[in-house]
C-alpha cells in the first residue's frame, strides 16, 4: 500500500524539502500552503522525483478548512504513515506599537496552526494503530528572548503540547515528535543580517529531522552544536547575557 505524509508549510524551505525527500522515496504527499502556485511547482517537482501528491491551498488558521483538506486527504489511497506540522512565522513583538496584533498573529499560527493540523487526524491515526506525527519546534523554545517571545513563547507552548500528545498517544502506536531546528536555510532565515551560526542547508536538515521522525524520537535537537553549546547557554545565562546578545 501507498504511504502518504502530509506537510504543512510546503511552499517553501523545511517543508518544501520534506515533500522532495518523501517524494524520492515514492510517497504520496499532501502539501499545505497559502501560496498555490508554489505548492503546484512543488508537487511538479514531486512527480518528477518519483512521488505523486496533492496540493491544498489553504490557511492552517482555517479550521473548517483544514478539517476538510484532511478528511480528503485520509480518504485518498494509501495508509497515512507521517504528519508534518510545519508552517510558521516569525517576526518581533513590535513591543512599542501599543497593539497586540503582531504578537497574536504569531501566536497564532505556530499554535493554532499545529492543533488545527494534528487534532483531525487523530480518530484515523487511531483506527488504523498506527503513526507518526512531527511538529517544527526550534531551538528558540528554550528561553523567552527578547522581542521575539511571540516566537519562542510559540515553539515553547507545541514542545510542550507535543510531550502531553506523546504520553496520550502512546498506546496506539502513535509517536510523537518536537523537532526543534537551529538555524536552517528558508524564507524565514534568509537574508537576514543577524549571526546564524550552524547554519544548515535545507536538504541536509530535512534528512536529521525524518531520520529523527522515523525513529520516533520525542525531542530533537538539532545541529548538535545546539544541544550541546547553545541551549545549554540558553538556559544558564543570566539575563543581562541574554540582554546584550539578545539570544
Ligand atoms: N529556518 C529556520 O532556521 C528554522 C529554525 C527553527 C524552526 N523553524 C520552523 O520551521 C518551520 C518552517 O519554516 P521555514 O524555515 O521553512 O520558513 P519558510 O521558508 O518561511 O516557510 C514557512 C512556511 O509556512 C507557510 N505558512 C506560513 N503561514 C502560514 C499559514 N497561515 N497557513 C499556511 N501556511 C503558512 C508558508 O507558506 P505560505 O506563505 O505559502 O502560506 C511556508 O510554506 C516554521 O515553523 C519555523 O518556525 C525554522
Amino acid at each position: 500500500m501507498n504511504k502518504k505524509v502530509f506537510i504543512t508549510g510546503a511552499s517553501s524551505g523545511i517543508g518544501e524539502y520534506l515533500a522532495y525527500a518523501y517524494a524520492e522515496k515514492g510517497y504520496f504527499v499532501g502539501l499545505v500552503a497559502r501560496r498555490a502556485n508554489r505548492l503546484q511547482a512543488i508537487l511538479s517537482k514531486c512527480q518528477t522525483l518519483g512521488g505523486d501528491g496533492k496540493i491544498y491551498e489553504l490557511d492552517v488558521l482555517n479550521g473548517d478548512g483544514m478539517t476538510w483538506a484532511i478528511h480528503d486527504f485520509i480518504a485518498l489511497p494509501g495508509e497515512v504513515d507521517t504528519i508534518y506540522a510545519n508552517a510558521g512565522v516569525g517576526g518581533t513583538d513590535e513591543m512599542s506599537s501599543g497593539s497586540a496584533d503582531a504578537m497574536n498573529h504569531i501566536l497564532s499560527i505556530n499554535i493554532l496552526g499545529v492543533t488545527n493540523t494534528i487534532m483531525p487526524f487523530i480518530p484515523h491515526l487511531k483506527s488504523q494503530n498506527k503513526g507518526k506525527i512531527a511538529v517544527v519546534s526550534s531551538v528558540a523554545s528554550f528561553r523567552g528572548l527578547p522581542h521575539h517571545a511571540a516566537y519562542s513563547g510559540s515553539k515553547a507552548a507545541v514542545r510542550n503540547i507535543c510531550q502531553g500528545w506523546g504520553a496520550a498517544l502512546h498506546n496506539y502506536n502513535i509517536s510523537v515528535s518536537a523537532i526543534c531546528p537551529g538555524f536552517v536555510a528558508s524564507e524565514m532565515t534568509d537574508g537576514k543580517n543577524i549571526a546564524q551560526p550552524f547554519k544548515l542547508d535545507t536538504e541536509v536538515a530535512v534528512k536529521k529531522m525524518i531520520r529523527a521522525v522515523d525513529r520516533r524520537k520525542k525531542v530533537f535537537i538539532f545541529p548538535w552544536q545546539m544541544r550541546f553549546i547553545t541551549i545549554p547557554l540558553m538556559r544558564h545565562a543570566p539575563d543581562w547575557l541574554v540582554r546584550k546578545f539578545g539570544m
